[in-house]
């Protein structure tokens, strides 16, 4: 498994990537990412499932047009049907995408532009693939997104603010959100933080991948929310 300090490194090293060149997954990645794929659905109760050499998902003109290319490789993001699913895999597909960067791959989560009845991915009855994230060695590195101020998305009723606080922040606002939209509300109460999505599509699955940001830039774990 990777260690804190890779995944802390991974969420300033990490922007979206649509364009992969053509080198295959090396079998050694591959393996890690089964394993924490298979660790991730144990304790989430998901189905995510690793899609490799699979090219057709993303070969349609939706794609090419959303600048997506040489996409055959990527995380289906399956799991229960319910009000729940979109925190949880937002939550749990994080620790995936931020895993996948300290392994040297690069990744763009996906909701719209792939065709969902092309994929492979097994999908049982009462599941839904609430969407997937395009992995692969990039063409390039990608480059940083236009990050709102810490003052408009959190607020703290503890002066000073603990610097565990302003670091989580920090994580949370280098976080990928559906068209960069950061609509999040992150205020610190006590001794713990509560987090919303203040509205916007996918903002539910943006909220999970935030709080998985929070945790790891800010080194609390899950009792944190309130
Ligand atoms: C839930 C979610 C869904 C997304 N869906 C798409 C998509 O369908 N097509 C696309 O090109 N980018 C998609 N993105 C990528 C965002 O546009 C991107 O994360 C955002 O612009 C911030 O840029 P960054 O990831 O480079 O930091 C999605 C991101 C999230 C979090």
């Amino acid at each position: 498994m990777i260690n804190q300090q890779a995944l802390a490194a991974a969420i300033s090293e990490r922007h979206s990537v649509r364009q992969f060149t053509d080198k295959p997954l090396e079998s050694q990645t591959i393996e890690a990412l089964q394993e924490a794929i298979a660790a991730v659905n144990r304790e989430s109760g998901l189905s995510f499932q690793l899609m490799t050499d699979e090219p057709n998902a993303f070969n349609y003109f939706v794609a090419r047009y959303g600048s997506f290319r040489n996409v055959r490789n990527y995380i289906a993001c399956v799991g229960p049907e319910g009000p729940g699913l979109q925190e949880a895999v937002g939550y749990w597909g994080q620790l995936l995408v931020l895993t996948a960067q300290a392994l040297g791959l690069n990744s763009c989560w996906v909701a719209l532009s792939f065709r969902r009845r092309k994929t492979p991915a097994v999908v049982e009855k009462g599941q839904k693939i609430a969407c997937t994230i395009a992995l692969g060695y990039g063409e390039n590195p990608g480059k940083g997104h236009k990050v709102k101020a810490a003052s408009q998305v959190s607020a703290s009723d503890v002066q000073p603010t603990p610097s565990w606080f302003e670091e989580g922040v920090r994580g949370a606002l280098l976080a990928p959100t559906a068209v960069n939209q950061q609509k999040l509300l992150l205020a610190l109460k006590g001794d713990r933080v509560e987090a919303k999505a203040t509205g916007g599509a996918y903002c539910e699955m943006d909220l999970g991948i935030v709080k998985r940001n929070f945790e790891i830039a800010s080194g609390k774990d899950h009792a944190i929310w309130l």
